[in-house]
């Protein structure tokens, strides 16, 4: 088995390069992989419309300086930004982490001010800023000195962010669900009370999306169960249906943006800009946000039933799941892996589930009873 450079996950007895999911890798020859729970990454990229576009695109222009007008860029602008109402403007980038980097150095310059209070249990990239804001030491340690300023508070508490926001503070950073510390979902009473605070002392509230965004939890946006208003928004995995691509939507409050203040060559290059306007149309055409929801659903509801004494707590919402053991995961998913149920752990006792929104009712069937196979006491 040979392991991936860096990420230090080791590469799974499956190839990934057919038409639709993972097929066997000779050798070793397995059972072919049934449903794979990736990274949120893979929207649908294997649609066919999704894939004309591109390589349409792909004939026409692939890289177009900022400084230029260009038609797909202008209309996947507009698409993104008319997520939100009142967000007009939009910042494209080409990864999760730099969306948070780009949100995060622009709220340092509305504001004019450095402190930013961050979540325990958060995650928000590997690059020094949104890393400075994520808080599993085992990503940050090998790096500090960090960015200095960041604060990270207990997630869902309200008494917290009052005493962490004051008249220093450039922003407020958060996920509305948290991913990868343990699929935690947001009390609705927290993240109105950040906004309120935020708006309150003058700061900006970042909600990072970039796994909750574009469906996942069964509305298009995260925030949407919860009706806040985030200053600035940040999106991406699933956003070009598998291309590389991030977005920040940027909101009223949020000023002193000049020309040249921030940056990226390929950010918002009319390949990416293509995929991501053919994602929408799927995501429309297909009604995946309302099978997110519905599927969701059923799979929390399978999920939660499951008699397990392993079983401490089942969360999540839509489609990101999350089963909380009272032993540490890798040996469980190893033997999901083996029954053909790639899942990824969220922390050492979670097992986190993010099919793509595309699973099919028998799918989730099949991973249920494998996951309730390999809890089996
Ligand atoms: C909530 C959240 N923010 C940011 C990131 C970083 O995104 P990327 O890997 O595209 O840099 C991730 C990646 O998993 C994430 O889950």
């Amino acid at each position: 088995m040979i392991e991936t450079e860096l990420s230090g996950q080791p590469n799974l007895p499956w190839r990934a390069d057919g038409e639709r999911g993972p097929s066997e890798a000779p050798p070793p020859a397995r059972t072919k992989a049934r449903t794979v729970f990736g990274l949120a990454g893979e929207l649908k990229n294997l649609v066919r419309e999704d894939r004309m576009h591109r390589s349409e695109q792909a004939r026409r222009l692939v890289t177009c300086p900022e400084t230029y007008y260009n038609d797909q860029r202008a209309a996947a602008m507009a698409r993104l930004g008319s997520l939100v109402p009142g967000m007009e403007r939009v910042f494209l980038c080409n990864s999760g982490t730099e969306a948070n980097e780009a949100a995060l150095k622009l709220a340092r310059l509305s504001t004019g001010r450095t402190r930013i209070v961050a979540a325990m249990r958060g995650f928000h990239g590997r690059t020094m800023g949104a890393l400075s804001a994520t808080w599993n030491k085992r990503y940050r340690e090998p790096f500090e000195p960090l960015v200095p300023g960041f604060e990270h508070i207990p997630y869902n508490n309200v008494g917290a962010l009052e005493v962490a926001i004051d008249g220093e503070t450039a922003a407020v950073i958060l996920e509305v669900v948290q991913g990868e510390g343990g699929v935690y979902v947001g009390e609705a009473g927290f993240l109105q009370a950040a906004e309120e605070l935020c708006r309150e002392r003058g700061a900006l509230l970042i909600i990072d999306e970039v796994q909750t965004g574009f469906g996942r939890t069964g509305k298009m946006l995260a925030i949407e169960h919860f009706a806040i208003a985030p200053d600035l928004l940040c999106l991406a995995k699933s956003i070009a249906g598998g291309l590389p691509m991030g977005a920040v939507l940027i909101g009223p409050r949020v000023e002193n943006l000049g020309p040249g203040m921030h940056a990226t060559t390929f950010g918002g290059n009319p390949l990416v800009c293509a995929a991501s306007l053919a994602a929408f149309e799927v995501m429309e055409g297909e009604k995946l946000v309302e099978q997110a929801a519905e599927k969701g659903t059923y799979l929390l509801e399978r999920l939660r039933a499951i008699q397990s004494p392993l079983v401490r707590e089942v969360r999540g919402l839509g489609l990101m799941a999350g089963v909380e053991i009272k032993r540490k995961v890798a040996p469980h998913l190893q033997a999901m892996a083996e029954r053909g149920v790639v899942a990824l752990p969220a922390g050492l006792t979670v097992i986190r589930l993010l099919p793509p929104l595309v699973i099919r009712r028998e799918e989730i069937e099949r991973v249920v009873e494998v996951v309730a196979e390999v809890l089996e006491a």
